[in-house]
């Protein structure tokens, strides 16, 4: 922890590549304001930014980074296969679709959005992240990927993956914040080398995190609010936060969790809080 510094520290992934260890994230951002917020974001400091084909705001994410001004180098970028897409010749192509629209001709990070699971395919589902993992690893090899990840894949998906991968997953993007803190998932997967990524940080739209009575007296005696002390028990656990806000006063807002620490007594509360909502979906029974 002690090297983090700002929102751009970099962490080292497991291929060598490194990431801001703090993303802006862009999921229910419409096509309409992402171009604006994005801007906004990289004007305010962020250069990780994350979206996914299913947010249909690819196009409009692109045109925001552009807006920028700053190099394409400069900035990491993060998008994800969505799950109608599946399998290996048209994992290429859905790549390909959102290089277009993106604008771009290289990925910091792909990431297959939620593993194709038992209840929908039966036994062909390891198959199917096998063959769409292997189609990422093509990609990867002829340069259009810097690196791999999973999202929404607990341990045993993992496991099955890690059977026929050649190429280790780098990250995995699951579901973090108090409330749900999917603790032994975190553990297993930092253990592996696999960075966690803490989508839905602040619990998502509507949550009840940010109004939790634990979280406000925490924030009066940090002098932060809920939000920073979400972001900073997620930071501490060596977990990236994806924080979103459209807003340029909360993106900034969300950069400053850097000035203080939480006490190893203050993390437990945090981590032993009941369930305060969120999507909090068990990647195992979701049948999109
Ligand atoms: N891999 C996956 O399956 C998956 C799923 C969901 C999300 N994600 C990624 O993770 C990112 C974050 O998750 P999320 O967007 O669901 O939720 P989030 O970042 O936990 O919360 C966003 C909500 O909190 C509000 N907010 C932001 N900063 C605030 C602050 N400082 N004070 C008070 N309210 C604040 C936002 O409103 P305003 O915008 O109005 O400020 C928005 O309603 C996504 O944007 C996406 O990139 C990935």
């Amino acid at each position: 922890m002690a090297e983090l510094k700002n929102i751009n520290s970099p962490l080292r992934l497991n291929n060598g590549v490194t990431i801001p260890c703090v993303g802006y994230g862009t999921f229910r951002t419409p096509a309409d304001v992402a171009e604006q917020a994005v801007a906004d974001a990289i004007e305010v400091g962020y250069r990780h930014i994350d979206t996914a084909a299913v947010y249909g705001n690819e196009e409009a994410v692109g045109k925001g980074i552009k807006d920028s001004g700053i190099n394409r180098h400069r900035l990491f970028v993060t998008s994800k296969l969505w799950n109608t897409e599946r399998g290996y010749e048209s994992t290429k192509k859905a790549l390909d679709e959102s290089l277009e629209k993106l604008g771009m001709d290289y990925l910091d990070l792909y990431l297959i959005h939620w593993p194709a699971n038992q209840k929908q395919f039966g036994d062909r589902a390891a198959e199917i992240n096998a063959e769409t993992w292997r189609a990422m690893e093509d990609a990867y090899h002829e340069g259009k990927i810097r690196a791999l990840g999973l999202s929404n894949f607990m341990p045993h998906h993992v496991i099955d993956l890690m059977k026929t991968a050649k190429v280790a997953p780098a990250v995995d993007q699951i579901e973090v914040h108090p409330g749900w803190p999917h603790t032994q998932e975190v553990k297993y997967l930092q253990a592996h080398n696999i960075l966690v990524e803490a989508w839905g940080p602040l619990g998502g739209q509507g949550a009840k995190v940010l109004t939790n009575p634990t979280m406000e007296k925490l924030a009066a005696k940090y002098g932060k609010t809920t939000a920073q002390i979400s972001l900073r028990w997620i930071l501490q656990q060596g977990v990236l936060p994806l924080p979103k806000s459209v807003h340029p006063d909360r993106m900034v807002q969300n950069t400053q969790i850097f000035d203080f620490e939480l006490s190893d007594e203050d993390m437990k509360t945090i981590s032993e809080l009941p369930n305060l909502g969120g999507q909090c979906k068990d990647p195992d029974e979701v049948d999109f």
